[in-house]
């Protein structure tokens, strides 16, 4: 005979004891009619997205937002969740370096990996590379305004709903953004940067490369509100935001303000400055990670260290990954045949002659040619390599620097300038993958 039952999660029990116990256990159970009310409305959703489609296809209707539809089973855009797999948004995707960990294979040298990411590796690969699992996620769109961004995203197999527009417009037009448990994107950071004017906040920089400046608060330095504003309104459980470390030491705190807008949506936020090569990549690259964890959560208290980005303490180096390319004029990779012929300049940066033995500069996005030697004329870092000429990193080098995979396509010719742009403005893959073990580890414990 049931005589005491749940109200939450509709469990029965005989005696009063084990309902009580229940009812005061530590993870509270699931509401079912929260269950039942959240898959009534799903399945509501995709019948009334067939519906409009199948009106679309027989010329009844003509909807403007195709975003309305865009559920479709066939392609790539569709945003329904897979079986334990978390939906993300990636938001100033670029060519996708931060996407990589989330949800893909990525390719890195085997001196990156320390013993606790030893488990995360599928196979070996040529030269001493390993490729390491896919970890559980979806990217479920990005949005970037380089159309060349989202096809060298295609040509590398990891483009999801790309969507080419300012965020700006997005918002203003009330995109309909799919529901997603994380979303993730590091805002421009030229204004933040320590090499840029650093106005911050104050920027009269447009945020659209192709519109003039009109709205006030419309600039570059700003775009991070339009990242605060979508996290308003898709309610992720974390989010990630990635920004260069002159964020932290710049006039006006804009650290502070930034953590005070997440706040106010509902969130716990905290930041870390991330040091790249402490982490397996062999570049010096210095990185602020925000994390935002919503506070609706089943775990209140937090962890002292919960946002810290804390494994994969090991050191590489740039002969780890570069030493087995062939010279550009011996390859067949386009991408290394390609390679700033700027002059050697007697100051400035990007003129030091890269040390095989150690890490390199900060790979930039903004260096007009001048990026860093791959050799000097009679070197002094690598006397092996003085028979051969002197000249600047390739296209393929800056990639693999950066920890993308050795087969990434950058060689559409035409955009080569780009290229390097596009690289320096990444975030390592392997940062992105650790940074996605991180965000897992927390979905699991928090939510
Ligand atoms: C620092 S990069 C991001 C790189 C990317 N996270 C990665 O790992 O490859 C910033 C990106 O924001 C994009 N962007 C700039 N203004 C934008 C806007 N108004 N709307 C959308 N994207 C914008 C730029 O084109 C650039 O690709």
């Amino acid at each position: 005979m049931v005589n005491y039952s749940c109200e939450k999660c509709g469990k029965t029990f005989k005696q009063k004891g084990h309902y009580m116990k229940h009812l005061q256990r530590k993870t509270p159970c699931d509401n079912i009619k929260d269950k039942i009310e959240n898959i009534v409305e799903k399945k509501v959703d995709e019948l009334v997205k067939e519906k409009l489609q199948d009106l679309v296809e027989k010329g009844d209707i003509e909807i403007k937002n195709k975003n309305l539809i865009s559920n479709n089973q066939n392609s790539n855009t569709d945003t329904t969740k897979m079986e334990n797999k978390y939906n993300v948004i990636s938001l100033f995707s670029g060519i996708g370096g931060l996407d990589m960990g989330f949800g893909h294979n990525i390719i890195v040298h085997n001196n990156s990996i320390s013993s606790d990411l030893k488990e995360y590796i599928e196979n070996t690969e040529n030269d001493n590379f390993v490729k390491l699992k896919k970890l559980n996620y979806q990217v479920v769109m990005q949005n970037d305004i380089m159309e060349e961004a989202k096809t060298l995203c295609e040509r590398n197999g990891i483009e999801n709903n790309y969507v080419v527009d300012s965020i700006f417009n997005l918002i203003k037009n009330d995109y309909s953004f799919p529901e997603a448990e994380v979303i993730i994107g590091g805002f421009p950071c030229q204004d933040f940067s320590h090499c840029g004017k650093r106005k911050g906040f104050d920027s009269k920089k447009s945020h659209d490369i192709k519109s003039e400046l009109s709205e006030k608060d419309h600039n570059r330095g700003t775009l991070y509100k339009s990242y605060v504003e979508v996290v308003k309104r898709v309610k992720p459980k974390i989010f990630i935001a990635e920004n260069v470390q002159g964020l932290l030491t710049m006039k006006g705190d804009p650290i502070k303000i930034i953590i005070k807008d997440f706040t106010e949506l509902g969130y716990d936020v905290n930041y870390s400055l991330v040091k790249a090569d402490e982490h397996g990549i062999p570049q010096r690259r210095w990185r602020v990670i925000i994390i935002g964890i919503l506070k609706d959560r089943k775990k209140q208290e937090l962890e002292k260290d919960w946002h810290e980005i804390n494994i994969n303490n090991i050191k590489s180096c740039v002969g780890d990954y570069i030493s087995h390319l062939k010279e550009p004029n011996e390859s067949d990779d386009i991408s290394q045949q390609v390679y700033s012929k700027a002059k050697k300049l007697v100051k400035g940066q990007g003129q030091v002659e890269l040390d095989h033995k150690g890490i390199s500069p900060t790979i930039r996005a903004e260096h007009h040619g001048n990026i860093e030697f791959r050799r000097h004329h009679e070197s002094k870092k690598n006397p092996h390599e003085n028979h051969l000429p002197e000249r600047r990193l390739s296209v393929r080098e800056c990639s693999l620097i950066q920890t993308f995979p050795p087969n990434f396509t950058h060689n559409l010719r035409k955009i080569h300038g780009n290229s390097y742009k596009f690289i320096g403005n990444a975030v390592p893959p392997l940062l992105s993958y650790l940074i996605a073990i991180k965000v897992q580890e927390l979905l699991s414990n928090y939510f």
